[in-house]
C-alpha cells in the first residue's frame, strides 16, 4: 500500500473502451478516480453505475467501484495526481491519425496541472505524439516545468502507454496483459508505471516514448511487421523496443509528417465503435 495512487486521484480522460475499464479497475483497487467524458449521457450513466456500452464483467465492477464511492464523474477535467488520456483517435480519410480530441483534452487539463502530476497518453498515437502533447503542455504552462525542457526531475511528468487490450476480454486483459510504458524521460516512465501498478499483473517494460508508440503501430501491422525493414513483434514485445532509425517517418527530428501515420496498410479506424 506504499504506492503514492494509493492516497491520491486519478482522472480518466474519455469514458470509451479503453477509458471506462481503467477507471473501474483503478477504482476496484481503491485508488479515487473521476472519469472524465464530453458526453453528457456518458457522464451521467457512469455516475450512475450503468454501463454507456456492453462488455463482460464490466456492469458489476463498475456498480460495485461507484457504490464504494471510488469512482465519480465530471465533464470538467479536475485537479488530480495523474491523468490517462484515453480519447479517440480516428483515421481520417487522408489517412491521417486525427489527434484533435487528444489536443482538445490537452487543452482542458493544462490549467489544472500541479506540480508532481503525471500525465499517460494511452491513445494510439503516431510517433512523437507524446513529446508534442508535452510541449503543447508546457506551452500553456510557463510556470511549470516539463521533461521535453528538462531532463532531471521535471514538475510534471509526460508518458504513453498503449493498451493492447481486446474487445470481449477488456476487464481480463487490462490487469493481465503486459505492458510496454514509455516515458519521455525514464523518471517519467517509472512514475507512470508506479500507476499501472496498481492493478497490472501482467510485465511492465520501461522504455521511451516514441518506442512506445511505434511499439502499438507495429503490433497493427499485418503480420506484426514494421516497415523500412524494423523487426517483426507479433503480439508479444520484445525484450528490448527498437530505437527508430533517423529517416523512420514519425522519428523525432523527422521534418514534416507530425501528426501523421506513415501510411500504415490494414491499420483499422483507432477509436471508432466496434
Ligand atoms: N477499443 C479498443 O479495442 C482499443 C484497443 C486498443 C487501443 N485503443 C485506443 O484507445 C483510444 C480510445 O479508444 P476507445 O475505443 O476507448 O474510444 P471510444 O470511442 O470507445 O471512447 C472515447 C471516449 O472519449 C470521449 N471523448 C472524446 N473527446 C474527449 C475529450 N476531449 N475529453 C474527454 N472525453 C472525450 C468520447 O465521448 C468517448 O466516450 C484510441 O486511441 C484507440 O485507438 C482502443
Amino acid at each position: 500500500m506504499d504506492n503514492p495512487f494509493y492516497s491520491g486521484t486519478v482522472a480518466v480522460i474519455g469514458l470509451g473502451y479503453i477509458g471506462l475499464p481503467t477507471a473501474v479497475v483503478l477504482a476496484s483497487r481503491g485508488v479515487r478516480v473521476i472519469g472524465v467524458d464530453v458526453n453528457p449521457v456518458t457522464v451521467e450513466r457512469v455516475a450512475r453505475g450503468e454501463i454507456p456500452f456492453f462488455e463482460p464483467d464490466l456492469a458489476t465492477s463498475l456498480s460495485g467501484a461507484v457504490a464504494l464511492g471510488n469512482l465519480t464523474t465530471s465533464m470538467e477535467t479536475p485537479v488530480a495526481d495523474a491523468y490517462i488520456i484515453a480519447v479517440p483517435t480516428p483515421i481520417t480519410p487522408n489517412e491521417e491519425a486525427d489527434m484533435s480530441h487528444v489536443f482538445a483534452a490537452a487543452a482542458a487539463l493544462a490549467p489544472q496541472l500541479r506540480p508532481g502530476a503525471t500525465v499517460v497518453l494511452e491513445s494510439t498515437s503516431p510517433p512523437g505524439t507524446t513529446e508534442e502533447l508535452s510541449r503543447t503542455l508546457a506551452a500553456a504552462r510557463p510556470d511549470l516545468t516539463f521533461p521535453n525542457d528538462v531532463n532531471d526531475s521535471p514538475d510534471i511528468f509526460v508518458a504513453h502507454c498503449p493498451e493492447r487490450v481486446l474487445p470481449g476480454r477488456l476487464m481480463v486483459e487490462m490487469v493481465e496483459n503486459n505492458r510496454v510504458i514509455g516515458g519521455l524521460t525514464p523518471e517519467c516512465a517509472e512514475r507512470a508505471a508506479e500507476l499501472y501498478r496498481v492493478f497490472c499483473r501482467g510485465e511492465i517494460q520501461l522504455s521511451d516514448a516514441t518506442s512506445a508508440e511505434m511499439a502499438k503501430l507495429a503490433e497493427k501491422m499485418p503480420g506484426g511487421k514494421l516497415p523500412a525493414g524494423m523487426p517483426g513483434m507479433g503480439s508479444s514485445l520484445p525484450p528490448t523496443m527498437p530505437k527508430l532509425p533517423p529517416n523512420f517517418p514519425g522519428a523525432p527530428g523527422f521534418p514534416g509528417l507530425s501528426g501523421k501515420f506513415p501510411g500504415l496498410p490494414g491499420l483499422p479506424g483507432l477509436g471508432k465503435k466496434k
